[in-house]
């Protein structure tokens, strides 16, 4: 019951947003301009159902109470909050993400201020943790990505909201963003109930990197065959794929996939440079990630990883074997 309320009110508040982008001049203005130099056309914009939030202090609040609707459950979604006691807008002056499920109903919102961020302000505001929003078991896009991942049989993971969208744009429609935070498990069910075939395309900085490899023993254990595709430094897929356009990019990701985990080993292989100490560090955690492959799922898939893998290291591939053995006992 509460979350039937709290998905009402969502719904509302999609529409309100999206009515308010399209129809109220500060919404064309601000919000609709912004999109469009963004480089969304009108199409992909209704697609995602973006929408704007008018810079008062609480024209949605009023609206929403006009309504009917429960004070606390407006605060629940995260929507309205008191500010000196007064029902206020939390996202008033931004532009609108919303949020949906699998069957394409709201679970929440990201909020994007408009411009650069300043140090006060965050530049995405998400609705808190709710009965329905649970960010651990979200993954943003997957309503409007889940048809292309099955018949491409293909996932491909994003850091944020602009990326999904951007690449819908440019014809790629099986994406899903993590929306900044690492990976979780129930992310990764999530994606296997699609496909075994993850492909991740991170922001092209460190932190893009390093974020993807904390995930990448977790989805190794999860079954999924990890791909990634490092973007240039300072570019996302939105930034990029708006720069080079659409062909080009698809061409871009086919021509720079390769294999996580040899990706994860030629790394830690350069920073061990001659150390040996740190070699062999990094033959047992190459030997770990390997073991976590299920035999059973996938037994070439693990012999081909040990075959690769001893080759890249100059180790015998028997000792690698007894090696990746150990852990799995
Ligand atoms: P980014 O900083 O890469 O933002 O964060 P972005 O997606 O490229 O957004 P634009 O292009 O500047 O508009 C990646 C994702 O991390 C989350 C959002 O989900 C964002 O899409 N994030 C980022 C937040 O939740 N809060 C923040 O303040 C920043
Ligand atoms: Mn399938
Ligand atoms: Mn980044
Ligand atoms: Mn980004
Ligand atoms: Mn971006």
């Amino acid at each position: 019951l509460m979350a039937d309320s709290l998905f009402i009110i969502n719904n509302y508040a999609r529409e309100y947003f999206t009515d308010t982008l399209f129809n109220k001049e500060e919404g064309q203005n601000i919000g609709l301009s912004y999109f469009e130099e963004r480089g969304f056309t009108e199409e992909t914009i209704k697609k995602f159902q973006l929408g704007y939030c008018l810079n008062t202090f609480d024209a949605f609040a009023k609206s929403a109470l006009d309504k009917g609707y429960n004070l606390e459950y407006l605060q629940k979604t995260g929507l309205v909050t008191i500010r000196n006691d007064q029902p206020a807008d939390n996202y008033r002056g931004r532009v609108i993400f919303p949020i949906h499920n699998q069957s394409g109903k709201i679970l929440g919102f990201g909020a994007r201020i408009l411009g650069a961020k300043s140090d006060r302000a965050p530049k995405y505001i998400n609705s808190p943790e709710n009965e329905i929003y649970v960010k651990s078991r979200v993954l943003y896009g997957t309503y409007f990505a889940r048809h292309a991942i099955d018949k491409q049989n293909e996932c491909l993971l994003v850091e944020g909201y602009t990326d999904v969208i951007s690449l819908h744009q440019a014809g790629v429609e099986n994406v899903v963003a993590s929306s900044g935070t690492s990976l979780t498990q129930d992310q990764l069910r999530l994606i296997k109930k699609y496909t075994n075939n993850l492909t991740i395309l991170y922001d092209g900085d460190s932190a893009g990197v390093k974020a993807a490899l904390r995930g990448l023993d977790m989805a190794i254990e999860e079954g999924l065959n990890v791909k990634l595709v490092l973007l240039p430094d300072k570019e996302d897929p939105d930034s990029y794929v708006q720069k080079i356009g659409a062909a080009a990019f698809r061409e871009f990701i086919r021509e720079h996939k390769q294999d996580f985990v040899l990706f994860k080993l030629q790394l830690s292989m350069q920073e061990a440079g001659s150390d040996s100490t740190k070699k062999s560090q990094l033959v047992n955690e190459i030997a770990e990630t390997i073991s976590k492959i299920d035999k059973a799922e996938d037994f070439t898939r693990q012999q081909d990883y040990i075959r690769q893998c001893s080759q890249l290291l100059h180790i015998d591939e028997q000792g690698l074997i007894q090696l990746v053995n150990k852990f799995i006992r």
